[in-house]
């Protein structure tokens, strides 16, 4: 294992060193084509840069000129860079397409989209979709009270929905009536039988008919990473059941009239389209059912579930999807449009609750590479006719690394290296000798590496050579920005920033900051497939290197958690311009130290205090000189205003 300061950068790599190749070739490598949605490309001399949606004739924006802008006044990477031009574009797209599939099919009810706050509830995200989709009366879903708060707390167009889902209690069900006083189009889902009682003695106390909805569990399950919590194994909803039990209190009460919606979810990022299809013809099922139970139902409401294609696969798997938002507008209206004409109903509202469509292209998480622990070596150790006849045998390994031997070459070199480690464990070798049998390892790896890459890294020996790719080491913490990863295995299209117009010679799983095996990305999207090594550059000494994680904008920054006490980083909202230069919107400092201490409970004043006891007794004890204190303190205090992340030395 070396350092990036023990090597040079003409170690044997997978690739010439510096050769050259066209942008588009690595556009190729990395898929950016077939996951970037038409929203990224590579410039001619190699940076990725970002297309302005509403102009694509315009330059693109280099995503490294945006960086070193931001570096310059102060801003370093690791950040979070929200593109509004893209969130503004995705539900731009999401209404189009309901639209236009509403005018083909000849649907005659309407579309209403809700935002569900909690896929990302940051006031940039959550006002700027009201903002802009005020004129379609884009509407927001809440589950939980502070959501609630939030949501009142902006100037929605009087006919866009708010939705309220999720458990309430007395006081968010208060809240949530009387908001209609204020013209707010409120509906209360109901969760549970319960809630109907609560809803019940709240409506009469206040003298209000609410709008409520109820959210009936089906029994279609979908595939995909949320497979287990659909059908009828959901936490949330109705059942077939309850649901009689329902209407018979709602008749019972004489409520029956305040039953507007229906609502069902199956799971986000649903990946096939037979599914969303499946859900939505029962959906239906039940709408005619209640409908001639004399509900007033006029809004259908699907829920979310639109998925992303992640990984640019175009399948049904877990982070692909086999549909277009076209298809899944389409495929909604269609199947609305056959049960309600079967069923001789009017055509309801159709509303949708897509959360990670809308916001998931918008943020990019772009991270700096500090360091690189390298898996190889150029240098060949010297071998002597004293030493032990297993290092002589390790490196002759060298002489059939090639194509047709590579495995049995790969197999031999582990025997022998596992051999030596044996007699080093049990004493019968020292040091020098041990270090360089790992030496000559190293050394035969980069020749396995350069012998793999020309045959494109299939098969079993890519397997193998998994095991043997640089570290790449990252100024972030996966648990804090890309907390999916860690979770649920989710997939980031992730790639270089730059150099893009060289070779990548080298292969990489890129690790964080945290003190935690778990803390690393190990899964890429290549154009090929999924990979276990990102192919990436040598890195050069005292030049950046800048990864970018894309997609990011829905659900993790608010799942991210402190681990090791790394805090939010940076975050940037920028807009484009039609020249092809862009704008900084808004920008939140990261955390800072003093900040995520007090986030666990920690005064940082009394933990100065303390520390400043402590120093002074080392002055009083004679260890530490009154220069020595001044710096000591200075540090703690430097320490307490800096960011968690590694800050560059200035
Ligand atoms: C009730 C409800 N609506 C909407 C969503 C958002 O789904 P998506 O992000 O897949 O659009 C969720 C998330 O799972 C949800 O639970």
């Amino acid at each position: 294992m070396n350092t990036l300061a023990d090597i040079s950068d003409d170690v044997a790599t997978i690739a010439p060193k510096g050769a050259a190749i066209p942008s588009s070739g690595a556009a190729a490598i990395y898929g950016v084509d077939r996951w970037s949605d038409g929203l990224i490309c590579v410039t001619p001399s190699g940076d990725l840069a970002l297309k302005n949606p509403s102009h694509l004739t315009a330059p693109p924006v280099s995503l490294p000129v945006i960086l070193e802008a931001l570096e310059r006044r102060g801003i370093p990477a690791p950040l979070l860079l929200r593109v509004q031009p893209f969130l503004d574009r995705s539900l731009t797209r999401l209404h189009e397409a309901f639209a236009a599939a509403i005018r083909d099919i000849r649907y005659k009810g309407c579309y209403r989209g809700v935002f569900p706050i909690k896929v990302n509830q940051q006031p940039e995200i959550v006002e700027r979709v009201v903002e802009v989709g005020r004129e379609a009366h884009f509407g927001l879903e809440v589950g939980s009270k502070p959501e609630l708060l939030i949501a009142l707390a902006q100037s929605m167009s009087p006919e866009a929905l708010l939705i309220c889902n999720g458990a309430k209690d007395a006081g968010f069900m208060r809240l949530a009536m009387l908001s209609q006083k204020l013209g707010f189009n409120t509906v209360i889902v109901l969760e549970s039988l319960q809630e109907f009682e609560t809803v019940h003695r709240i409506a009469e106390d206040l003298e209000l008919r609410p709008r409520l909805g109820v959210r009936i569990k089906l029994t279609e399950t979908v595939t995909g990473k949320w497979q287990a919590s659909s059908g009828d194994r959901s936490v949330f909803g109705i059942s077939a059941l309850d649901l009689l039990k329902l209407t018979a209190r709602l008749e019972e009460t004489e409520m029956m009239d305040c039953l507007v919606l229906q609502h069902t979810h199956v799971g986000s990022q649903v990946p096939d389209i037979m599914d969303v299809r499946r859900a939505a013809t029962e959906a239906c099922r039940f709408y005619t059912e209640l409908s001639r139970m004399g509900a007033p139902l006029r809004y259908l409401d699907l829920g979310g579930g639109l998925g992303l294609d992640y990984t640019g696969a175009r399948q049904a798997d877990e982070n692909s999807i086999n549909y277009t938002v076209k298809e899944y507008c389409a495929n909604l209206v269609e199947s609305v449009f056959y049960a309600m004409e079967e069923a001789g109903l009017p055509h309801p509202t159709i509303v949708t609750e897509s959360g990670r469509f809308i916001a998931a292209q918008s943020a990019i998480f772009v991270f700096n590479v500090l360091d690189a622990t390298l898996y190889d070596t150029p240098e060949r150790p010297m071998v002597t006719s004293d030493d032990h006849h297993l290092l002589s045998d390790l490196l002759a390994v060298e002489s059939y690394v090639e194509s047709d031997r590579l495995q049995e070459a790969l197999n031999d070199a582990i025997y022998y290296r596992d051999e030596i480690r044996t007699l080093f464990r049990h004493g019968q070798i020292g040091l020098h000798l041990m270090a360089r049998a790992e030496q000559a390892f190293l050394f035969l790896l980069s020749r396995f590496k350069h012998v793999g890459a020309q045959d494109g890294f299939s098969g079993l020996i890519d397997q193998q050579l998994s095991g043997f790719v640089d570290h790449y080491h990252g100024n972030f913490s996966l648990f804090q920005s890309l907390p999916d990863v860690w979770a649920i295995d989710q997939v980031h299209p992730v790639m270089p920033l730059s150099r893009l117009d060289e070779v990548p010679t080298r292969r990489a799983i890129l690790t964080d900051l945290t003190c935690d095996s778990d803390g690393k990305i190990e899964r890429f999207v290549l154009a090929d497939g999924m990979a276990s090594a990102l192919p990436v550059h040598a890195l050069r000494e005292g030049e950046d290197y800048h990864i970018g994680v894309f997609f990011v904008g829905a659900y993790q920054e608010t799942l991210g958690d402190l681990h090791n006490l790394f805090g939010d980083p940076n975050v940037v909202t920028i807009s484009l311009d039609p020249e092809g230069g862009f704008d900084i919107e808004h920008e939140t400092e990261g955390d800072r130290i003093s900040e995520v201490m007090s986030y666990v409970e920690y005064d940082p004043q009394t933990c100065l205090t303390t520390f400043r006891k402590t120093v002074e007794r080392a002055v009083k004890e004679g260890h530490v000189d009154a220069d020595e204190r001044r710096m000591i303190m200075a540090a703690y205090k430097d320490g307490l205003a800096g960011s968690t992340y590694f800050s560059a030395d200035r």
